[in-house]
């Protein structure tokens, strides 16, 4: 079995610095995959209300859990509130439904996916609802300031159905707003972060003030393939980047080891996601390597501040839907 390192959150709460990214996992082998990663090592998951899997994410970890290979207190099981329930009254509606899909009294890590408020769509009427869910597609907004949400989102972890809650895809500027008014301040940050989009002030500022960092879409472009993005087309794979391909074969690993490894160097903690059970154990075992400061400085280098994952400029053209 595979071993990941822990990080410590501000509240104390130690967390595995790699999981496993539920986002595209296909419905049909959902519960599967994520049970084989339990079984090969996998302690956090990273899921959300909008990947539309959630239930077959909870079986697979209930299985697990009934068959003995882990428990409970062992696991992170993070969600995200989608942007449909920002409104207090909705946030509770949210978590309960979390819950009850995933089948668990509690969940660890509960981020706010995105700082973007849309009108509330009852579970009812459409789950999950994802961005399309006004009038023929056009965004309905939701006035309810980010400061009410935050609130809501400090009453669950002080009724104990959550243990850790985070923000996700908020800029600094939006960060800071919110340390200066919250009683609880955010244990995580989850942001796109991949050679092409480094943001190193950002990280640097978010990490002093003592909270932690999840990246995502490490691999750059690939994730977006699967969505027919053109940017993510017309852009160089990451794994065929000539300073990748080289740093990988100096010490004998695959690109996609050395992209990871240069994310956990840097203190970041990484869900990569893969529908394939022999890419399992690749993306969780690269403690096995150690990556140079040049290594890391020239991966660094191929930033060009390409951003995939902007819902102010896809959203526009849902060409994939
Ligand atoms: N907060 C947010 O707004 C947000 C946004 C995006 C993602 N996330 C989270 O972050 C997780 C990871 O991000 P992501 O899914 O966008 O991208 P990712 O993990 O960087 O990339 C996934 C893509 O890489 C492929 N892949 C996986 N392992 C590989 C390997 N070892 N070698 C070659 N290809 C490999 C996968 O294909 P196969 O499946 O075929 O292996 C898939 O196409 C998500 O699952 C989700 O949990 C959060």
């Amino acid at each position: 079995m595979s071993k990941t390192d822990y990080i410590t959150l501000n509240n104390g709460i130690k967390i595995p610095q790699i999981g496993f990214g539920c986002w595209k996992v296909d419905q049909v082998t959902c519960a599967e995959q994520i049970y084989e990663a339990i079984k090969v090592g996998y302690r956090l998951f990273d899921g959300a209300m909008d990947y539309g899997n959630e239930k077959q994410v909870g079986e697979g970890i209930n299985r697990a859990l009934k068959e003995g290979l882990v428990k409970r207190e062992e696991l992170t099981v993070v969600s995200k509130l989608w942007n449909t329930y920002h409104h207090p009254k909705s946030v509770k509606i949210a978590i309960n439904k979390v819950l009850s899909d995933l089948q668990l009294d509690y969940i660890d890590v509960f981020y706010i996916h995105f700082p973007i408020a849309q009108k509330f769509v009852p579970i009812e009427v459409k789950y999950p609802p994802g961005f399309f869910c006004g009038k023929d597609g056009v965004w309905e907004f939701e006035d309810v300031p980010l400061a009410d949400t935050w609130k809501a989102m400090e009453g669950l972890v002080e009724e104990g159905l959550v243990k850790s809650i985070g923000i996700s895809n908020f800029p600094g500027a939006l960060i800071q707003d919110l340390l200066r008014g919250c009683k609880i301040k955010p244990q995580l940050l989850q942001i796109e972060h991949h050679p092409y989009l480094v943001q190193p002030k950002l990280i640097e500022w978010v990490q002093n003030q003592g909270i932690a960092i999840t990246g995502y879409s490490t691999f750059g472009p690939q994730s977006f393939l699967e969505l027919d993005m053109k940017n993510a087309k017309d852009a160089v794979s990451l794994f065929e980047q000539e300073s990748v391909v080289s740093i990988a074969k100096k010490h004998n690993v695959t690109p996609a080891k050395v992209l990871l490894r240069w994310c956990t160097q840097r203190g970041l903690l990484i869900i990569p996601k893969s529908n394939k059970k022999e890419r399992l154990v690749e993306n969780l075992q690269i403690n096995d390597f150690n990556l140079t400061e040049e290594d890391i400085a020239t991966t660094s280098g191929l930033d060009i501040g390409l951003r995939f994952n902007d819902p102010w400029t896809w959203c526009e053209i849902p060409t994939y839907i």
